[in-house]
């Protein structure tokens, strides 16, 4: 008999999908300043956005740079990584410490009104 979930997890799709500059992606105010969320891309694909202390808003490809886990949403200013313990700095995707070894990739988003748009 064949045990389902085992082997490696299937990787949720990440990245910008088919979404193009000027698209919506949450509204800035489900946004915590010093803070972030994992949210679904129209047209597919997952980002972390994240507010800075200062109220900025950026954006990270949620592919762990190791292997392609996705990372966790930030709290107390750090993004781990659940399969191997990387830890990156929330508003600028830096890396803090391995096994990765280069931090996360940014996307280019904007405010725009109340909402957080691609850039
Ligand atoms: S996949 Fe993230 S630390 Fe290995």
């Amino acid at each position: 008999m064949a045990v389902a979930g085992c082997g490696t997890p299937a990787k949720p799709a990440a990245g910008t999908g088919t979404a193009k500059p000027g698209d919506p992606l949450v509204g800035l105010a489900d946004i915590p300043q010093g803070g972030g969320k994992l949210v679904d891309v129209p047209g597919g694909g997952r980002l972390l956005v994240v507010r800075t202390k200062s109220g900025e808003v950026r954006a990270f490809d949620p592919r762990c740079p190791h292997t392609g886990s996705i990372i966790s949403a930030p709290a107390k200013g750090i993004v781990d990584c659940p399969t191997h313990g990387s830890t990156f700095d929330a508003e600028t995707g830096d890396l803090r410490k391995g096994p990765a070894t280069r931090g996360l990739t940014s996307v280019p988003v904007r405010a725009a009104g109340d909402r957080v748009v691609l850039g």
